[in-house]
């Protein structure tokens, strides 16, 4: 029997597993880490973070497993998106990575439109300028930082750093890679223009690959820390989302995953290269050799309740430790019993400012309609909705694509929420599903390592074998005559406040 771990290296946490060639979980492990906001829209982590996370799962799952070393065939990493991580001559990390949900790149994509016209940025790299991927971050650091940017010698995605702490090799996916602003989408390849045109040394980046190449394989010593042997293959990997489509069987034109995590993502496959006019949704390689996918959704999802929860709900923080239960779960039940709409409240989910459906990394965040009948169950509610309301923009644009989505899955923490589930079923009119496996990213990532080992024959295989669905939602009728009245309204007070917001981004 071969072994495959998966590994998904999240925004709050690592999570990781170990499988067996039959797609069962033999064991999974978490560690999670802190992150910084150190000014209004700014957000780092730590990659020794990162790394020291990954290298404890991975330890804790080969010994929960307790299978022959020998026997673990690959690693498959899934990283979070466009965070920018530093390296100096001697690999050696120069500061704390600017994550993918950090805005404060604005001026830097401003310049980017200013470097080359928007439908050239399209035919490049099939993606607009963007504060929060990683060239506009890159450029933020050369401008602001410029000390620490003459001593980067290598630029890399948070899982290729920790690919090269744990190989030693400076590699990336296509998929991952997509989302650095440096790629040229349609060719699978850095676009030399792109690269030319922002002074940047193609030196300075990882070799790209498909997602189940394997690009190494693990450094001796740190095979030894791990119970490994220097013989287990990495493989490429991909991005979150691109696991997380393996890990939902989403590898076939006409199906698509909802995810909501930290950030919520509507996501689906195409088989075929197209370009997205004006850039409302993410365009990128999937990990399904190739193939493409189009993405787009709220940043601040799982952030909003996080926010929420930290700031203003350590009373019912204490009544879910009290009844011994998880405050989500306490969440859903509060919510459950607000009505449809939230009694009049609106949440704009814009925490950190945003990219898709819209472009704007000066927006923020807003609950609208206030009044004194209003409670936390309803802000969480409100918040719950708003998170919708933004997927579903994204699905209108998709539509408008031509783009029909037969299937609706969804993954995630948040997918865990009958609630959110059937906020989404009734706002996109169509059935959602669950899946048996709820590992997303990791259950996408140990795919994609046993595809590159040869444990499989091919992505789209493995997943048919594997991946099944568990409950269907059905969109309500009556609901959904409501909610349509709310979105409406959602949608023009985006618009209302838009130039108030860019206003406020200008007060020193
Ligand atoms: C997608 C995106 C997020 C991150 C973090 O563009 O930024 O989904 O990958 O999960």
């Amino acid at each position: 029997m071969k072994y495959l771990i998966g590994v998904d290296l999240g925004t709050s946490a690592t999570k990781t597993i170990l499988m067996d060639q039959e797609g069962r979980i033999e064991a999974s492990a978490v560690r999670s880490y802190p992150l910084y906001e150190p000014a209004n829209g700014w957000a780092e982590q730590d990659p020794h973070d990162w790394r020291d996370a990954v290298m404890a799962t991975i330890k804790e799952v080969v010994q929960k497993a307790g299978v022959p070393a020998e026997d673990v065939a690959g690693i498959g990493l899934s990283g979070q998106m466009h965070g920018l991580v530093m390296l100096d001559k001697d690999g050696q990390v120069l500061s704390r990575s600017i994550i993918w949900c950090d805005a404060r790149a604005k001026k830097q994509e401003d310049e980017m439109f200013g470097i080359m016209p928007a439908e050239a940025w399209m035919e490049h790299t099939n993606n607009p300028p963007l504060a929060g991927w990683t060239a506009a971050k890159l450029l933020w650091v050369r401008e602001n930082q410029p000390d620490l940017y003459a001593k980067c010698r290598h630029i890399l995605l948070p899982k290729d750093y920790v690919r090269y702490e744990l190989t030693g090799v400076f590699a990336t996916d296509v998929s991952d890679a997509s989302g650095m602003q440096m790629l040229d989408v349609r060719n699978r390849c850095w676009s030399r223009e792109v690269l030319s045109r922002l002074q940047v040394d193609e030196e300075l980046l990882p070799e790209v690959y498909e997602s189940p190449d394997i690009t190494g394989s693990l450094r001796p010593e740190i095979a030894a820390k791990l119970g490994l042997t220097a013989c287990t293959a990495v493989a490429a990997g991909g991005s979150d989302n691109a696991c997380a489509a393996l890990g939902t069987g989403v590898v076939e034109e006409g199906q698509a995953f909802t995810t909501i995590g930290t950030s919520a993502v509507i996501y689906t496959h195409l088989d075929h290269y197209t370009q997205i006019p004006g850039g409302g949704l993410h365009m990128c390689c999937c990990a399904v050799p190739g193939c493409w996918h189009t993405m787009g959704g709220p940043q601040s999802a799982g952030l909003s309740v996080e926010w929420f929860k930290n700031g203003f709900c350590q009373d019912l923080e204490m009544q879910a430790e009290a009844e011994k239960r998880s405050f989500y779960d306490l969440m859903n039940d509060l919510a459950e019993n607000v009505p449809v709409g939230s009694d009049k409240l609106i949440y704009l989910p814009f925490l950190m400012g945003e990219r898709t459906p819209h472009l704007q990394a000066d927006y923020r965040g807003a609950f609208l309609g206030l009044n004194t009948v209003h409670t936390k169950a309803h802000m969480l509610r409100a918040i719950m909705e708003g998170i919708v309301y933004c997927l579903t923009d994204c699905n209108e644009l998709l539509k408008g694509q031509g783009v029909r989505v037969r299937t609706m899955r969804a993954c995630g923490g948040g997918s865990k929420s009958p609630l959110w589930r059937q906020m989404m079923a009734d706002l996109y009119e169509c059935e959602v599903r669950t899946l048996c496996q709820e590992e997303g990213p990791a259950y996408g990532g140990a795919i994609l390592a046993g595809t590159g080992t040869g444990v499989f024959s091919s992505v789209p295989d493995a997943c048919a074998r594997f991946i099944k669905e568990k409950d269907c939602t059905l969109p309500d009728a009556g609901k959904t005559k409501v909610y349509r009245e709310y979105h409406r309204i959602y949608k023009r007070m985006y618009e209302a406040l838009l130039d108030g917001y860019l206003e406020l981004a200008k007060v020193d």
